[in-house]
């Protein structure tokens, strides 16, 4: 749903993102659009957010992941995924998880989203 609402918001039709696999009914994302994307492990709590200066996001992936960290560690999580985000961007979180101190300027647009206002 909220996808569907990006998609429609940047004016990006689904077929510009996924293409059907040979099962039927399923999809997969495109691989030209999977080809620049660099995959690799990085730890969120030692490691180098340096690694990340200068880049912004537009939307930043972070599922039941902090449900493991005590609350100062999550919090300063948050904080550098604000700095990373464009203004405007989202913040997904699992849908079990909750920023109870949101972060001054991280809004709420649904449960387990938040945006950069
Ligand atoms: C419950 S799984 C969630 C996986 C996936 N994001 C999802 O929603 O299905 C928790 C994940 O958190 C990752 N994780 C735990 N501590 C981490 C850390 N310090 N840095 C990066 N990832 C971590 C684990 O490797 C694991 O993949």
């Amino acid at each position: 749903m909220v996808l569907k609402r990006l998609l429609i918001c940047h004016k990006i039709t689904y077929r510009a993102i996924f293409e059907r696999t040979q099962n039927q009914g399923s999809f997969r994302v495109k691989e030209s659009l999977k080809r620049p994307i660099t995959f690799r492990a990085f730890n969120l709590v030692t490691g180098n957010f340096n690694l990340f200066k200068g880049k912004q996001f537009d939307i930043i992936f972070c599922r039941n992941v902090m449900i493991y960290f005590d609350k100062p560690t999550q919090q300063a999580l948050v904080d550098k995924f604000y700095e990373m985000l464009c203004p405007g961007g989202y913040l997904f979180i699992g849908s079990s998880e909750a920023l109870t101190d949101a972060r001054k300027g991280l809004k709420s647009r649904s449960a387990s989203i938040y945006q950069k206002v």
